[in-house]
């Protein structure tokens, strides 16, 4: 690595990033640790301030629990400041990469409930949200397990006792499921459910199997207007991109 930099003079960067999600503050404070000594390396080395700005990444873990912000930034930022005393002393530029931590909790999916029914003893509602926005969650659910909050058709949170029950989604497959065995005020057809913290890495992830438009996405003011963000995908572009805009393609010859 070091020859490589010297090699090449233009380089002045260095970047990590440990991992995201689940990765403790002091492993990724030791990424950022390794990262530092190898830019001192470098420029002890080549006899010059060659790495100019360290790039840490992201990776900062998201809290899917609560409504709790934990860990925080200041946590982190302390940590790093404990174990890269150097870091913050201002001789390098500090570039950060900051994902889900930025995001996930200022997101929230939320899908009305076409019906309800029971299955397996268990009532399950069916909602128009399932893999096609949260196909991590749906296909590894261990891993990237949702709240959900439920809202009456006029969306007041709902009340009542809590009911264990699976959140379901419109796929054709039985385990498109949301959340699975959730305890919540029982959902209802016309019901609304909410994924919450779902700002990051469900927008961004459609899937789109059995031809599921993406939604649209939209932002509130604190006044409490509405703006769209993203479009909701049409029928006509969902038919477009299934082969629709190429329907000739194997039955007229080029
Ligand atoms: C290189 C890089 N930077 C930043 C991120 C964002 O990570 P996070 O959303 O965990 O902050 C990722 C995601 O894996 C990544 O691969």
């Amino acid at each position: 690595m070091v020859q490589a930099y010297l090699d090449r003079p233009w380089l002045t960067r260095l970047h990590a990033h440990t991992g995201s999600q689940g990765i403790p503050l002091s492993l990724m404070a030791r990424g950022v640790a390794e990262t530092y000594a190898l830019a001192e390396e470098i420029n002890r080395r080549a006899g010059r301030r060659q790495v100019d700005t360290l790039d840490i990444g992201g990776g900062l873990p998201v809290n899917f629990a609560s409504d709790a912000t934990t860990p925080t930034y200041a946590q982190y930022a302390r940590v790093l400041a404990e174990e890269v005393p150097g870091l913050f002393d201002g001789r390098y530029g500090l570039v950060t990469e900051f994902g889900r931590s930025l995001l996930a909790k200022h997101g929230t999916v939320v899908a009305r409930v076409e019906y309800a029914k029971s299955a397996g003893g268990r009532p399950v509602a069916v909602t128009h949200a399932g893999v096609q926005v949260a196909t991590r969650t749906v296909y590894a659910p261990g891993l990237w397990p949702l709240r959900i909050a439920a809202y009456d058709s006029k969306g007041r949170p709902k009340e009542g006792p809590a009911v264990v029950q699976d959140v379901a989604g419109p796929a054709c497959f039985s385990g498109d499921l949301l959340a699975e065995g959730c305890a919540l005020p029982l959902l209802e057809q016309g019901d609304f459910a909410a994924a919450l913290d779902t700002g990051a890495y469900y927008f961004a992830h459609h899937y789109a199997y059995n031809s599921l438009v993406r939604p649209g996405i939209y932002g509130f003011w604190p006044d409490g207007r509405f703006a769209v963000v993203r479009e909701a995908q049409t029928v006509e572009e969902v038919v477009a991109e299934s082969g629709g805009a190429r329907v000739d393609a194997l039955t007229e010859s080029p």
